[in-house]
């Protein structure tokens, strides 16, 4: 197979883990015999640095002529000042818009070995599996007006979504459901807002399309009461866009660190990858933080970008085995931690050694 993939390293921690995940597609992909090139790109604060926007024109280009993009992570703290008119995050927004990638897939899983360094409970750990649909390119993320009033002394946003942006992203939440447990939870505050009431709606009548799958809605409020107290009852969990990013961050508690996390964000033709953790600037250029939610970010690139599902499970697969040895970055283990690029060569030896014994290379 020959692509193109677009490289946007970023800011922070970014381009530290998008290199291992770089490193891991590559092996993937020579093992396999796949051909990919790869462009790099701006986006965020370094964009701003070096061209005065967070998402310059060139980095537009290029991923509209790309087949996938992976991202490392956006954001800086020295952008944290609330008066500045130009921020990093306007470029991730933009970058998502651009591509039209509505469907923010989160996945939530445990590793038996990492158990331990979770807050919750063992008993609450077992069987989670659970993947967040979050839709990601409406709602009060992009609603217009927004703004200051004349005077300074108001400010407002707005949720607007309508039946079809609805619709597209139910779709994907119920095709995935279908491959799953066959069960939808849909978040949303239907007894206050007037957004929540139209997604119910609209959720409920598509879901008779889906007869074998059961859906249930719950306020958001509950929600964030439950993913902690009983998260192994969630399997698709279909949700507006900023309810969706609240609840991945308080989900990413239950695996034990929300740097092994992945994501993919779905839409018309390119899709996107990152791994959900964020610029994380306490660490950057210390080459400590853990690259597994970039790396695993690169397996699901692999499945959902090109269907190649061997080379994401023999990605997965090595991740899940390297842990079970004991390795890993100072989120996961107190003992003698790896650094980011000592983890990423440990995933990649893996890598090899699973594929020596053949059973994963294409028939
Ligand atoms: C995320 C992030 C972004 C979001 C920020 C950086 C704009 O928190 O991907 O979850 O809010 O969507
Ligand atoms: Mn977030």
């Amino acid at each position: 197979m020959r692509k193109q993939i677009l490289v946007l390293p970023g800011d922070g921690i970014g381009p530290e883990v998008t290199k291992e995940a770089l490193k891991v597609l590559k092996k993937v992909a020579k093992i396999f015999g796949h051909k990919f090139s790869f462009k790099y790109g701006l986006i965020g604060a370094c964009a701003i640095e070096k061209e005065g926007i967070p998402f310059p024109s060139r980095t537009k280009r290029l991923c509209l002529l790309s087949d996938a993009v992976l991202l490392g992570a956006v954001g800086d703290p020295r952008y944290d000042n609330p008066k500045l008119k130009v921020r990093p995050e306007q470029g991730l927004l933009e970058l998502r818009k651009t591509l039209g990638v509505f469907a923010n897939l989160r996945p939530v899983f445990t590793f038996p070995s990492l158990f331990h360094i979770s807050p919750l409970k063992e008993e609450i750990l077992k069987e989670v599996d659970l993947i967040f649909v979050r839709e990601l390119t409406g709602g009060i993320y992009f609603g217009e007006p927004r703004g200051r009033t004349e005077k300074g002394e108001k400010a407002f946003d707005t949720c607007i979504y309508s039946k079809e942006e609805i619709l597209r992203v139910a779709k994907i939440a119920f095709d995935l459901a279908k491959k799953r447990k066959k069960k939808v939870t849909l978040v949303d505050k239907a007894n206050v807002l007037a957004t929540s009431r139209l997604w119910r709606e609209v959720v409920m009548e598509y879901s008779k399309a889906y007869p074998e799958i059961k859906l249930e809605c719950l306020y958001v409020d509950n929600m964030a009461m439950q993913l902690i107290k009983n998260p192994s009852q969630f399997d698709v969990v279909l949700t507006e866009n900023m309810f969706g990013d609240i609840l991945t961050d308080e989900a990413s508690v239950i695996s034990g660190s929300i740097g092994i996390l992945p994501s993919a964000s779905l839409g018309s033709r390119v899709f996107l990858y990152e791994p959900i953790h964020g610029s994380f600037p306490q660490a950057k250029g210390k080459n400590i933080a853990n690259p597994i939610g970039a790396i695993l970010s690169v397996a699901l690139l692999f499945e959902f970008s090109f269907n190649l599902k061997k080379e994401a499970e023999v990605i997965k697969r090595a991740v899940r085995e390297t842990l079970e040895q004991g390795f890993g970055t100072f989120d996961i283990v107190k003992e003698n931690p790896l650094s980011t690029s000592e983890l990423g060569e440990k995933i990649i030896k893996k890598i090899e050694e699973i594929c020596e014994k053949k059973t994963f290379l294409r028939n």
